[in-house]
């Protein structure tokens, strides 16, 4: 995947500080602190596109990023997760939630989960709250660079046994190594346009 330009488009809170580009948009949830913000980055081969943090919850609104001028990326809050003061929190379930189900040109969901832990209650409802509108996510394991080849096999087999997924869907990936880089750009790409895996 060819990324000839990436750039921060703006942050918002509510369906009218959306942007209007008409780009297909794809959007990245999961826990906080799990490397929603760094995928983005490694995605588009930038050190700080996005801003990171060893905190949780850094980022505290939606930001959209273009990407060739054709792509949205979305980088969404912790879903729900984030060691924040309550009435932070009480603001950003609705928040997603809007967005994941109004956004018209939303074209996929990404989830990210952590490889070194099982996935909860959380992840399984927010995968069927997907469900009530017709969206299967993307499935990503992160962090994949923390574990043994041989223990990241066993998580994935254990992670496909708690969600209920073939092991293939969940996508092993690193930011730190830049693994599975170009099956999580193919898994968007084809859910943005459909076949064609090209990106220029
Ligand atoms: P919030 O915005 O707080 O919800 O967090 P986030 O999900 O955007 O996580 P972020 O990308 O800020 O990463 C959190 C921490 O995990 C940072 O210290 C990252 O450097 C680290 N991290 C993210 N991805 C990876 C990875 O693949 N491998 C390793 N080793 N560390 C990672
Ligand atoms: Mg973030």
């Amino acid at each position: 995947m060819i990324v000839s330009s990436a750039e921060f488009l703006t942050s918002a809170v509510r369906p009218d500080q959306y942007p209007h580009t008409g780009y297909p948009e794809v959007a990245f949830a999961g826990r906080s602190n799990v490397g929603k913000s760094s995928l983005i980055n490694t995605l588009v081969n930038r050190r700080r596109l996005v801003k990171t943090s060893s905190t949780p919850g850094r980022t505290q609104l939606i930001n959209f990023f273009a990407v060739n001028e054709r792509l949205c990326l979305v980088d969404l809050p912790g879903y729900g997760y984030a060691r924040v003061p309550a009435a932070v929190k009480r603001t950003w379930g609705p928040m997603i939630e809007t967005y994941l189900k109004g956004r018209a040109t939303l074209a996929a969901v990404v989830l990210i989960m952590d490889i070194r832990r099982i996935p909860g209650l959380e992840e399984r409802n927010f995968i069927d709250w997907l469900a009530l509108y017709q969206r299967t996510p993307v499935l990503v394991l992160t962090k994949a660079d923390k574990l043994s080849k041989t223990k990241r096999i066993n998580q994935q087999q254990a992670i496909s046994a708690a969600l209920d997924v073939a092991r293939p869907e969940l996508l092993l990936f690193s930011a730190k190594t830049r693994l599975g880089k170009a099956t999580v750009w193919s898994a968007i790409a084809k859910a943005a346009f459909g076949e064609r895996h090209d990106l220029k």
